[in-house]
């Protein structure tokens, strides 16, 4: 296939590493932003931007709270999708996969590398819930300060995301919208891929 450059090799995730790296460099504002969607259990879409923070050998890894919205979508659901999209580079990534919990060290290790201030916004915060002011929500930003003291632990309610792909899709802007296009296509849930190029 006549794929070399930006596309170059067969390991898709190595691919998408390389990218991000190339757009840590030029874009200005969180490049690792992801639009991340996930269905309701009458299959109405939702989205909703995230940060990842990790790119595995096989999968990608996101921090939330397990009870937002978007946390009990993918309980139910086990899938979700995202999106990276580099407007200075003109380049996006689209991943689609199943996804489980990851709440065990590795969780706990990056929990405890945020700003103290975050560790207790994240205790503070029951994400997606009604809010009846801001003033409600600093109060139990305080009061959690008081609760958990200087070092709190990750709320059990807390941690990551692994989304391990069953397609992964690299676009790149090419002249009069004659666009590049690669599918990575998992076989039979194994570890081999089927690599096509796709129309623009
Ligand atoms: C650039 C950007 C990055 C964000 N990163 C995260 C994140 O990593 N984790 C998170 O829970 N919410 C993040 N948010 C907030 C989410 O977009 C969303 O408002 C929140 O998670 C609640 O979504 P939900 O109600 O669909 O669960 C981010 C928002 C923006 C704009």
């Amino acid at each position: 296939m006549d794929r070399s450059g930006i596309f170059e090799g067969d390991d898709p995730f190595a691919i998408a590493r390389a990218w991000l790296t190339e757009a840590e460099a030029q874009e200005p504002n969180d490049p690792n932003a992801i639009a991340l969607a996930t269905v309701d259990p009458q299959g109405m879409p939702n989205v909703r931007m995230v940060l990842l923070k990790e790119i595995e050998d096989d999968a990608f890894v996101f921090y939330t709270n397990y009870g937002s919205a978007k946390g009990q979508e993918i309980a139910a659901s086990g899938k979700a999708a995202f999106v990276l999209h580099w407007k200075s580079l003109r380049r996006q990534i689209r991943v689609r996969g199943s996804v489980t919990r990851e709440d065990g060290p590795k969780a706990d290790a990056y929990f405890a590398s945020r700003s103290l201030k975050s560790r207790l916004g994240a205790w503070a915060s029951r994400q997606s819930e009604p809010l009846s002011s801001r003033e409600a929500l600093l109060a139990e930003a305080a009061r959690v300060a008081v609760t958990k003291g200087p070092n709190p632990p990750r709320p059990p309610f807390w941690g990551g995301f692994r989304i391990t792909p069953v397609e992964i899709e690299f676009w790149a802007d090419g002249a009069f919208r004659l666009h590049d296009r690669f599918r990575w296509r998992r076989i039979d849930q194994g570890s081999a891929w089927d690599i096509t190029r796709l129309n623009p």
